[in-house]
């Protein structure tokens, strides 16, 4: 059985000290719990503070929201693999729909920064989901194939360190969310694709994005296709997101 992710994108919100008080408040309301992992993605400035904070809990990962590709150079507002492993960082976000649809961040791109993560001993967490007009179109299955087509070319090594997670975009923010069968519907689709390459597909979570709340999170949960969840809007809040995080075993 796959461990449970819970992910919190917390996006360009909490400073350095407002994570500390998120943690303050989070912490004593979430045991460890077996079966399952949490993972917090703080804005770059603040992954230090997160780690350190959450140093002696082994069940907490924290992740950056974004790196780039190169090792270092004249790269102005970027953040290096090294960079973000230096500050406690132990995966990141890679091809998230705002850094694809509003930032511009192509496929390619998106190829390039899991093979750096990958080399600098990272774990990506690849996102993938259609637009809703994508979607009207019947296309989503095609939208969601191209972008884990960066896969190829990975060895098997290499893709058990790999997370997916399916955020329809139209999903995202808006309140409105796929229903449990939908998603379960294109994660099938993904795990298809994934055991294309001859790895089993059940090691590599999937996890289920947008409009994640406390009130529809264990739904996701209990679905068997469903790994985890990864949560913006109703991660911010410590107590919403402990809420979240204990909503598969209460
Ligand atoms: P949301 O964001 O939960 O606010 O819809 C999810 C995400 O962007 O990862």
């Amino acid at each position: 059985m796959t461990t449970t992710i819970l992910a919190a994108n917390w996006k360009m919100h909490l400073s350095p000290s407002e994570a500390r008080a998120f943690l303050d408040t989070f912490l004593p309301l979430y045991e460890p719990t077996s079966g399952q992992e949490v993972w917090l993605f703080p804005s770059a400035v603040a992954l230090e503070a997160v780690a350190n904070a959450t140093a002696d809990r082994t069940d907490i990962v924290v992740g950056a929201q974004n790196v780039h590709w190169e090792p270092g150079g004249a790269f102005t507002g970027e953040l290096s693999v090294t960079m973000a492993a230096e500050a406690g960082a132990r995966a990141a976000l890679v091809g998230h729909s705002e850094r694809r649809h509003v930032f511009g961040e192509t496929d390619a791109e998106t190829g390039k920064k899991i093979r750096a993560l990958l080399s600098g001993g990272m774990r990506p967490v690849l996102c993938v989901g259609e637009k809703l007009e994508e979607r009207e179109a019947g296309q989503t299955a095609a939208v969601v194939q191209r972008q884990l087509s960066v896969l190829d070319g990975l060895d098997a090594q290499s893709l058990g360190q790999i997370v997916v997670a399916y955020e329809p975009v139209w999903a995202i923010g808006t309140g409105r969310t796929a229903s449990a069968d939908d998603a379960a519907t294109v994660h099938r689709a993904i795990r298809d694709r994934i055991a294309d390459y001859g790895v089993t597909a059940t090691d590599i979570p999937v996890l289920y994005g947008g409009s994640v709340k406390p009130a529809n999170a264990r739904a996701f949960l209990q679905e068997p296709e469903i790994d985890g969840v990864l949560v913006g809007g109703a991660s911010l809040d410590p107590v919403s997101w402990s809420e979240i995080c204990r909503s598969r075993v209460d």
